[in-house]
């Protein structure tokens, strides 16, 4: 039917919410990553950030699995005429590989702590047990990823922002595509 087929004018509510709470989630958590590892921070300060960093990267995780399910199930709005081609495909490049690196991310540093035999309190409270096997060899190799691929992040997070503040700008319609996180 012509009615069914027709592109929504936005993204399904929820994969709006979700946007917009994993962004400024990601958004915290990479400075905290930096900034926990730090020299001459207090203990505490250290033992918090570190709280803060494994279990927000931990429900990272999970809305971004969600936000996955939910997008594949649910139909995206079609970029305007205006948008040429090659960015056309740029950008479902770059939101693919975001959505990738996230969960590089998560699981590597998941690995990481599991691995060395650290705990990740969310999970340890609802009594999950560690899904790898500790290892110093394998949690060298997950902190490796981990430290390696928040660059190839940052960048893209960087790309996809300057290019969502040009389509808010240019008030083309492409923001509007993703805003508001409720509602309408
Ligand atoms: C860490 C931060 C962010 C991440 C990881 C991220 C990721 C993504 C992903 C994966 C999509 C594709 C939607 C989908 O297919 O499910 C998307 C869409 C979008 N994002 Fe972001 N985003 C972030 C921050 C931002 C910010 C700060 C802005 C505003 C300047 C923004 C503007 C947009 C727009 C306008 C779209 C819709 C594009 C379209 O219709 O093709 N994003 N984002
Ligand atoms: C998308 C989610 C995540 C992002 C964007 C992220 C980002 C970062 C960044 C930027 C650093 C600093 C790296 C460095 O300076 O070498 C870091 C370090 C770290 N992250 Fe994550 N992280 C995420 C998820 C997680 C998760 C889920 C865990 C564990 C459950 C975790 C555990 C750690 C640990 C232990 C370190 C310190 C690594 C070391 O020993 O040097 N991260 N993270």
């Amino acid at each position: 039917m012509a009615v069914l087929s027709t592109p929504p004018q936005q993204y399904a509510a929820l994969t709006r919410f979700l946007h917009w709470v994993v962004a400024l989630m990601v958004i915290a958590t990479i400075p905290i990553g930096v900034i926990m590892l730090q020299e001459g921070l207090s203990r505490s300060t250290q033992d918090l950030l570190f709280i803060l960093h494994k279990n927000g990267g931990v429900i990272i995780f999970l809305l971004v699995v969600l936000r996955l399910v939910w997008r594949a199930a649910t139909p995206a709005p079609a970029l305007p005429a205006s948008v040429p081609e090659w960015q056309a495909r740029v950008a479902k490049l770059v939101q693919g590989a975001l959505y990738g690196l996230l969960l590089v991310m998560a699981i590597s540093g998941y690995i990481r702590v599991r691995a060395g035999g650290f705990p990740v309190e969310m999970l340890d409270a609802i009594g999950m047990p560690s899904l790898v096997p500790p290892s110093e060899a394998l949690a060298e190799r997950a902190q490796a990823v981990h430290a390696t691929a928040r660059f190839p992040l940052a960048a893209l997070i960087l790309l996809h922002v300057a290019a969502g503040l040009k389509h808010l700008v240019a008030r083309d319609g492409v923001f509007g595509h993703i805003w508001p996180p409720l509602g309408r």
